[in-house]
């Protein structure tokens, strides 16, 4: 039986990394193995990708969309480390970010059609069985962000968070036929890792 292969999303702040531990140590001591993984990943396109992130190397937004593209079909088939070798060996694979992501950032500055055509209809990326937005307003995430890190990425300045997080609330009404649930993040630690209990409960056992 393959495992169940479960995406986090949210503004860069929004609390994903600490959820994505927790939903991890839970479904452990279910008894489940737990594949977690992210993007951009670690292939030379991501390398490329996160030189870019951090400013160090300007790109287009097209370019940027074309990359994490070719990055997210590396994520999917790799034999070593790609999400469809985990999910046959039975593992729940869980992805700090997927291509939902391209649709918000992306789809800022890019053409939103485009980005959304080239990965919904690519043969070798993966739907996923359940995309947990993390939701917390951009004001609180700035403050997140500058309490937490060393060094600040080109997404993440308070009005650019703002317009992301509208953007994912325009992307998700424009996706059918897929399994998302948005969370409120501004809650306790606590509060948002029962309800993603909750929302990963949900998810059938038989996959395919
Ligand atoms: P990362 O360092 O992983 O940050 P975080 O922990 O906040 O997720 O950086 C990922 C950055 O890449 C984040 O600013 C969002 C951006 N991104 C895109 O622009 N498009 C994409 O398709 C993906 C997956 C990420």
């Amino acid at each position: 039986m393959r495992g169940r292969f479960i995406v986090f999303e949210g503004i860069d702040g929004a609390g994903k990394s600490t959820q994505i531990s927790l939903l991890k140590e839970k479904l452990e001591k279910e008894g489940r193995k737990v594949f977690l993984t992210a993007e951009p990943t670690m292939s030379v396109t991501g390398g490329i990708l996160r030189d870019a992130l951090s400013g160090n190397y300007e790109r287009s937004a097209s370019e940027f969309a074309a990359m994490f593209l070719a990055d997210r079909i590396f994520h999917n088939v790799n034999p070593k480390c790609g999400i469809n070798q985990a999910l046959e060996k039975g593992f729940d694979v869980i992805s700090d970010r997927y291509y939902y992501s391209s649709f918000a950032y992306q789809g800022m500055d890019s053409d939103i059609e485009w980005v959304m055509d080239m990965n919904l209809n690519c043969p070798d990326i993966r739907k996923p069985d359940l995309c947990i937005f993390l939701d917390l307003d951009a004001q609180s995430s700035k403050s997140r962000i500058d309490n937490n890190r060393a060094t600040v990425e080109i997404f993440e300045q308070t009005e650019i968070l703002n317009k992301i997080r509208n953007k994912f609330f325009d992307v998700f009404d424009r996706l059918e036929n897929e399994n998302i649930k948005i969370i409120d993040a501004s809650k306790s630690v606590a509060e948002v890792s029962a309800k993603i209990s909750d929302v990963v409960n949900e998810l059938k056992e038989d996959l395919n």
